[in-house]
């Protein structure tokens, strides 16, 4: 049990707070579903992508996920080595590509034509082939949220299969590319197993076309989105979901590649928050609380749910109260209509679930300092980014002030 009041106290608020033994629990769990197989995890950076935690699965084997040249520096500054990072993304620039090729990463996943292109003449210009995977689109819906939801032709993300196919025989016949894997992502927050399986399918009947005409791939990269719980959302178990990926790669050798972001941390993390006031606007009670939507904005932006624990000395009956921050704008929300007992001032908030795009999608949004995160681990805890101070904020517009 972490001591929230005692880190409160230590650290000071807003603060976020990983419980990094909860993390490689998840870790363990997932590598192990795909147990019989050759397999990587390669940690989806951009869910929480503070260097311990990247470090903490770095080493316990993982590889990285990155979707800009700043996260595969993190990935290789936390120790992760360039066999086992990949870099994803619709709109990688020049320079990107360039320093991810000269990483000698282990390849990049290349979402459509034009870019196969760029990465093709880049890599001809460094005298050094690239190795690739090509981001197939499915096609397949998800039944997740639209924000999130990626494998769907209305979104921008991948290409379709006929494209797919033409790209590979264009980087087969290449000498500068070498195209070594295969990649579909359809969305964030899974909680169907068929959609998942559907992809997989249209992707491994993809390959035996493209085995066909001599072209051999050696990885099944399924991207990530295996869903947690919220609330009480039923959720896939690793292993369904392991099994139900096999079970399409009947007689294919490849290695599964695995991308999940939100399954190893987004119930390792809790958002911690002060109580500053209550007030009441007719009917409506508000309690008013120092973190805000630059510290956590996934509420303000999907009326995503987060289970919302207070700590305090009244436990007493609930009312139903709007859960809101300092930023000045309507949608700057934790919840509504939440129900919580009384509370007095200083009293602590903890938001649940809140390791995976929380203090990653902060802001400075109204001049706030970001949050300060702690690590938790063997029962000890550590500070693992400072809070920002107001200095941290202007730094780079200060030297420019003019009279
Ligand atoms: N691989 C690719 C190619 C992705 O686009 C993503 C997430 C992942 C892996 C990791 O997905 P995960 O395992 O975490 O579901 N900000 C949103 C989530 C955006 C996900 C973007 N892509 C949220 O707060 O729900």
């Amino acid at each position: 049990m972490v001591d929230f009041k005692a880190l409160a106290k230590e650290y000071g608020t807003p603060l976020y707070v990983y419980d990094f033994d909860y993390m490689s629990e998840q870790y363990t769990e997932l590598k192990e579903a795909f147990k019989g197989r050759k397999s990587i995890i390669a940690y989806a950076v951009k869910a929480n992508s503070n260097l311990s935690v990247v470090r903490h699965f770095a080493k316990m084997g993982s590889g990285a996920d990155c979707v800009s040249i700043g996260e595969v520096r993190r990935a290789f500054l936390a120790g992760i080595p360039a066999y086992k990072i990949i870099f994803s993304g619709v709109g990688k620039s020049d320079d990107e590509i360039r320093e991810a090729i000269e990483k000698d990463i282990l390849y990049i996943n290349v979402e459509s034509e034009a870019e196969l292109q760029r990465v093709e003449s880049i890599a001809e210009e460094l005298g050094r082939p690239s190795r690739i995977s090509i981001r197939v689109n499915p096609n397949i819906d998800p039944q997740t949220h639209p924000y999130i939801s990626t494998g769907l032709h209305d979104n921008k993300f991948g290409v379709d299969l006929s494209t797919a196919k033409r790209m590979y025989i264009q980087a087969k016949n290449s000498e500068h590319l070498d195209p070594v894997g295969i990649h579909f992502h359809i969305g964030s927050q899974l909680t169907q197993l068929q959609p998942i399986r559907e992809a997989a399918e249209i992707v491994a009947d993809l390959i035996r076309s493209l085995q066909a005409i001599d072209i051999e791939l050696k990885f099944f990269d399924v991207g990530g989105g295996l869903g947690v719980k919220y609330g009480n959302e039923e959720t896939i178990k690793p292993y369904d979901y392991a099994q139900a990926i096999l079970s399409t790669l009947t007689a294919l050798d490849l290695t599964i590649l695995c991308e999940p972001g939100r399954f190893l941390t987004a119930n390792a993390g809790y958002f911690v928050t002060k109580v500053l006031y209550e007030k009441q606007n007719g009917d409506k009670k508000f309690v008013v609380v120092d973190g805000a939507m630059n510290d956590l904005l996934r509420p303000s932006l999907y009326n995503a749910y987060h289970k919302i624990e207070a700590i305090t000395d009244n436990n007493g009956k609930t009312r139903e109260v709007d859960i809101v921050g300092p930023v000045c704008e309507s949608g700057d929300f934790f919840a509504k209509n939440y129900p919580l007992p009384e509370l007095n001032r200083n009293d602590l908030l903890v938001i649940h679930s809140a390791g995976a795009y929380g203090f990653g999608m902060g802001s400075n949004y109204n001049t706030r300092g970001r949050s300060a995160e702690v690590a938790v681990q063997n029962g000890k805890a550590r500070l693992i980014r400072k809070r920002e101070c107001f200095e941290d904020l202007i730094c780079l517009e200060q030297e420019f002030l003019v009279d």
